[in-house]
């Protein structure tokens, strides 16, 4: 499963690419709003920091408005993916844009049903938001699995990106299920790293070394002279 931030900001961009771990990013235009920047420059500098997919969401609600959005977010730069609502402009909006070759990131998925439309249209990826469906007591996971099994058994090349993921356990779950990416704000791919076990084992083998180095013992140890390959 790749993994995407699910932001617009840039200094958490920056620490997630020097992790090594980052494939794309998601926005939307209420995390974008957050950052109170000119859109095309944010989406610029993005996308000079992630070398993968960059969604950019359109605020169009008809077939018309969003194409012209569209149109002008996927020549901003290549990297940009078009976010477009599961609506039936929305539907009829990324047929055009599949058609002329410009992805799309089918978004507000709530349901196999629209995923399996999405799919229909020719998205390049559609996301089913895991956590807003949790928010109303109903399995957003559940959503993942089922359109999970629709695509694998008609082949569609729809990427699931499991979206509206708030905690460790969603990433793990979507990562079984299989979802081909996984896109989620900084602070649970902070979480996804942390183990009190890995700092309690940490501390203790640098408290071992530092009782071994005052012994005087570690000094002689890793001199040249007693490395296996040292006589060679
Ligand atoms: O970008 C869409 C989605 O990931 C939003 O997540 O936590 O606002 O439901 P959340």
């Amino acid at each position: 499963m790749k993994i995407f931030l699910d932001t617009a900001n840039v200094d958490e961009i920056r620490e997630a690419v020097s992790w090594g771990v980052l494939y794309g990013i998601t926005t939307n235009p209420s995390l974008v709003s957050k950052e109170g920047r000119d859109f095309k420059s944010l989406l610029l500098e993005i996308c000079s920091l992630v070398k993968g997919p960059i969604s950019a969401e359109v605020v169009g609600t008809t077939k018309e408005e969003m194409l012209r959005e569209a149109h002008i977010l996927a020549a901003i730069h290549e990297q940009i993916v078009v976010k477009i609502p599961l609506i039936v402009e929305g539907l009829k909006a990324v047929k055009v844009l599949s058609s002329e070759g410009i992805r799309t990131n089918v978004t507000l998925c709530f349901s196999p049903t629209q995923a399996l439309l999405a799919a229909k249209a020719g998205a390049s990826y559609i996301s089913p938001f895991v956590g807003r469906l949790d928010d109303i007591s109903h399995e957003g996971m559940e959503t993942i699995r089922v359109i999970k099994t629709i695509y694998s058994q008609y082949g569609f090349t729809t990427e699931i990106l499991a979206a509206s993921l708030r905690h460790p356990l969603h990433v793990v779950e979507a990562a079984k299920i299989g979802a081909d990416i996984g896109t989620m704000p900084f602070k649970v791919l902070e979480q996804l790293i942390k183990h009190p076990l890995t700092d309690l084992g940490l501390e203790r083998f640098l408290k071992d070394w530092r009782v071994f180095k005052k012994e005087g013992i570690a000094q002689q140890t890793v001199t040249s002279a007693t490395l296996p390959h040292s006589h060679v």
